[in-house]
């Protein structure tokens, strides 16, 4: 196998996003347009990726640290000056190819690239663009065929004549080189013509010109080519991509009755017979069973969800759930909530790293944060853990089987043990041992005709 790197093109403002941000920033489902480049290099099998940063790049340099290299192009003279400022890196590695992507073009795909990678080897190509053939070719660069149909040139839509403009086979901004040919080729290209840039499209005459060797790679799949230069081409994408991802997980056996309002990250994995109702969010690094019934209105990030849940207006973020759990509605799981099975959180309920064992349930209006509660729990109506002292946090242990009374304040650090209970109202600041009740709240007094002698309230006007 060869020993391929990918420079990733990123330097550009994007003018008609206004934004304070480089335009690869702009985020489709929620990743910014150069992690769906980045992702699909990298799933494509380059060993090296280098991103022309130039445009905010201290922004691009932050976001990308440690997973890609960068360069800086400190002026925007056009996609071949780009390039150019990662020659000393390509000059200083041994790799056999170069591919070039637009990190403007987030729906370009690994299968195609590798496509690509094998029509350029097998034919032993010295350039090889990725082009595709599209309805409306306004903007693009024209992929250019001799009268045999050879590929031998790109011209730009600026310096493109009128039978030019016609030509619908365009050129994705995506392109394999052997490394030592586009070092080569780089300089020999010119600023020379309207827009006074240095254009890497221009390579592709100059190789002809010298009798290298050059080549069109139409892929088959022509929305790789796609991209955004406005945020309402960017819903467009956000769109096309979010049925995409929806059409896929309903194939492999999810129901989407229907789909206004459910956004699922590519990553998520979702077992057969689960249904996700409307208004569902559903990020990055989440991963919910079989038969469960997520929605409507739910957001998940970074969460696991086990088979046969139901989660409904549920808020979760790096929580996991066992199996059979009813959450909701309105539910809050906030990171490091680890629930067993059969668990309830039911009406305005918020838990917060801590564990809940199997068959626990906390059904209204009640905080549990950093607890560690065993099984068979049950929490009354309003409950509160309180964890935080102004200065420091703490933990409280709740034992299987143990009963919270409702309103009951449990005063971290402190332990409730196996089947004991707490009355109603009690504020609980010291451990309550393994089968006892503890009382804390005063006892009822009654003063029988007060009101009377009193006269509390104020004259009534019905
Ligand atoms: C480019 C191609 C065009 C192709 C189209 C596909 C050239 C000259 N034209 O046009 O043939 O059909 O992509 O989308 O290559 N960039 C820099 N520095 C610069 C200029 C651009 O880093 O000085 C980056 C941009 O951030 C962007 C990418 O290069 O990610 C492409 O540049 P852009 O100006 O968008 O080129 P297009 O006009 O789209
Ligand atoms: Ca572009």
């Amino acid at each position: 196998m060869s020993y391929n790197c990918a420079v990733i093109l990123a330097g550009g403002e994007g003018t008609r996003m206004h934004s304070k941000k480089p335009k690869v920033m702009a985020e489709l489902l929620f990743k910014p347009m150069i992690d769906h480049v980045l992702s699909a290099a990298i799933k494509a099998g380059v060993s090296e990726v280098c991103v022309v940063t130039g445009y905010q790049a201290q922004i691009l340099e932050a976001h990308l640290e440690g997973r890609a290299h960068t360069v800086r192009q400190t002026q925007r003279l056009g996609t071949g000056h780009a390039v150019m400022q990662a020659a000393e890196y390509l000059r200083n590695h041994s790799f056999d190819n170069v591919l070039i992507l637009n990190g403007d073009a987030p729906f370009m795909d690994s299968d195609t690239i590798t496509q690509a990678l094998a029509y350029h080897e097998n034919r032993g190509f010295v350039q090889t663009v990725i082009s595709a053939k599209i309805e409306d070719p306004y903007g693009y660069g024209r992929i250019v065929r001799d009268f045999n149909g050879d590929f031998c040139a790109i011209v730009e839509e600026a310096s493109a004549d009128k039978e030019t403009k016609k030509i619908n086979e365009i050129n994705s901004g995506a392109m394999w080189f052997q490394k030592d040919a586009l070092l080569y080729l780089l300089s020999k290209i010119t600023n020379d013509n309207s827009k006074g840039e240095y254009y890497l499209t221009d390579t592709v005459g100059i190789a002809v010109s010298e009798k290298m060797r050059v080549g069109a790679y139409t892929a088959k799949n022509a929305d790789a080519v796609l991209g955004a230069n406005t945020r309402v081409q960017l819903a467009q994408l956000n769109e096309r991509l979010r049925q995409k991802i929806l059409s896929r997980l309903m194939l492999e056996g999810v129901s989407i009755p229907c789909t206004d309002g459910v956004i699922i990250d590519d990553d998520a994995v979702i077992g057969p017979d689960t249904v996700i109702l409307p208004g569902t969010i559903i990020k990055e690094g989440c991963e919910i069973g079989e038969n469960c019934e997520i929605g409507p209105n739910t957001v998940l990030f970074k969460t696991k969800v086990g088979n046969d849940c139901v989660l409904n207006q549920v808020q979760a973020e790096q929580a996991v759930v066992g199996d059979c759990c009813n959450l909701g509605p309105f539910a809050h799981l906030r990171p490091n909530t680890v629930l067993g099975a059969h668990v309830h959180c039911g009406n305005f309920t918020e838990i917060k790293n801590s564990s809940l064992g199997d068959h626990t349930s906390v059904s209204h209006l009640t905080y549990v944060g950093d607890s560690d509660v065993g099984r068979g729990v049950n929490f009354g109506c309003g409950v509160v853990t309180v964890n935080f002292n102004g200065k420091t946090k703490n933990r409280c242990t709740i034992c299987d089987d143990a009963f919270i009374g409702c309103n009951t304040n449990l005063i971290a650090p402190v332990r409730i043990g196996n089947r004991a209970y707490t009355a109603a109202g009690s504020t609980i600041t010291e451990d309550v041992p393994d089968d006892a009740l503890a009382i804390a709240r005063d006892r009822q007094i009654i003063k029988a005709g007060w009101v009377i002698k009193k006269k509390p309230y104020r004259e009534k006007k019905y």
